[in-house]
């Protein structure tokens, strides 16, 4: 299993959008997460496809677009077009979850699914063969810069378990409250893919926080095996 660094560009300064995603890159982030909200699904607003778009021409890794909007089939295809390589959907947000999946691989992206804090892993079970990754939300979406949720961690668990259990293959992202107080622990019990956004943009340097964060969830690592 790969730890990968996963910087969200919630927390970013906005006017130095593209320098700082690229500073989290070069210290070693390797994906990019990029919040979606509408104002709806939550309550806040922030970016659309044509950010995307933008930060494709400068951005080299994976674009990891987590959609919090109602009806995502209406935006999929406009993400894919704009550059996104990996689309995630809200379990709670879709009525027809599978056909959501299946959109956004027929448009040549990788797909994934979030659940909330309040939402059981057991939900997932009917769509765990179709995703790339399932992404567990330990803080209730809408704002960078939140508490982790302790119970986060059994959903982590249980998600590698079921993935043992039954032989697949998707990845497990967990977003919200991941701090050097908090990575250690959640790559212990199984998570892989650590966004984070005021860890790493909050704050300070941009580099060093993103270096020392991924350094820490590595010994985590060995520290399991
Ligand atoms: C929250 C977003 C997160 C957010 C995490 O709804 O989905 O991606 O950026 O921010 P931190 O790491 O600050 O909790
Ligand atoms: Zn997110």
């Amino acid at each position: 299993m790969k730890i990968e660094l996963v910087p969200s560009i919630l927390s970013s300064d906005f006017s130095q959008l593209g320098a700082q995603a690229q500073q989290a890159i070069e210290a070693g982030g390797s994906v990019l997460h990029v919040d979606v909200m509408d104002g709806h699904f939550v309550p806040n607003l922030t970016v659309g496809p044509p950010v995307v778009r933008s930060l494709r021409k400068v951005i080299q890794v994976p674009m990891d677009c987590h959609l919090m909007i109602e009806n995502p089939d209406l935006f999929i295809p406009e993400f894919a077009e704009a550059g996104a390589d990996w689309i995630s959907v809200h379990q709670e947000a879709c009525e027809h979850l599978d056909r959501t999946l299946h959109l956004i691989s027929s448009h040549g992206c990788k797909p994934g699914v979030v659940i909330n804090p309040a939402t059981p892993v057991e939900m997932l079970t009917e769509v765990l063969d179709l995703v790339h990754h399932v992404l567990v939300m330990s803080v209730n979406p809408g704002f960078g810069g939140q508490k982790f949720i302790p119970n986060s961690l059994n959903k982590i668990a249980a998600l590698a378990r079921m993935r043992g259990e039954r032989k697949l293959e998707f990845r497990i992202e967990v977003d919200g409250g991941v701090d050097l107080t908090t990575v250690g622990d959640v790559v212990k019990a199984g998570a892989e893919l650590l966004v984070a956004g005021n860890a790493v943009f909050g704050h300070g340097d941009v580099r060093t926080n993103a270096a020392k964060l991924l350094e820490t969830a590595r010994s985590a690592t060995f520290a399991r095996a």
